[in-house]
């Protein structure tokens, strides 16, 4: 079996429209968690322009542990609070930074990261963990690129 997931849309909507539609299809009937984000590590790498990390914290016990990811190795373990990911668990609310290095406390796991978003995903009230995304550029994300990602949350929360 093959995926293809060219995605080469005209705008940031309908890019994102076509992301989520691949990204649910991507999942459709898997229920193992680890080879959901892994794929959709993979597919949101593939797709997107100007990133240099793509990837997954996940909540565990109140801390938050690496996952899936496609980019630099990253640093393991961070804690509620700190860093933009640490932020994000947090507060519940997605970080998009447009200079990482204005952000206090920012975790630098490759300096080439200059902007970065970060999402969380919640099910049912629950913090399962973020989703990061980390751009060599520096305000690399639009509110558009807001809008994709947290469709993107949605239906990340549902398959892992
Ligand atoms: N920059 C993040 C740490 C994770 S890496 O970017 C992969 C942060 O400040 O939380």
């Amino acid at each position: 079996m093959t995926f293809d997931f060219k995605i080469a849309a005209a705008d940031t909507p309908t890019m994102y429209r076509d992301l989520a539609s691949a990204l649910e299809g991507l999942v459709a009937g898997e229920s193992d968690s680890i080879a959901n984000m892994a794929n959709a590590a993979a597919l949101i790498w593939e797709t997107l322009p100007d990133v240099n990390w793509v990837g997954f914290y996940r909540n565990i016990g109140g801390e938050l542990v690496l996952g899936p990811f496609q980019g630099r190795p990253a640093c393991i373990r961070i804690k509620f609070g700190d860093g933009v990911c640490g932020v994000a668990a947090d507060t519940r609310k997605v970080q998009r930074v447009e200079d990482v290095n204005a952000f206090p406390g920012h975790i630098a796991c490759d300096r080439a990261s200059a902007s970065e978003i970060v999402v969380p995903l919640i099910r049912d009230g629950e913090l399962l963990g973020v989703l990061d995304i980390d751009s060599p550029r520096a305000g690399r994300f639009t509110e558009e690129d807001e809008a994709g990602c947290v469709r993107l949350s949605e239906i990340l929360s549902k398959a892992i």
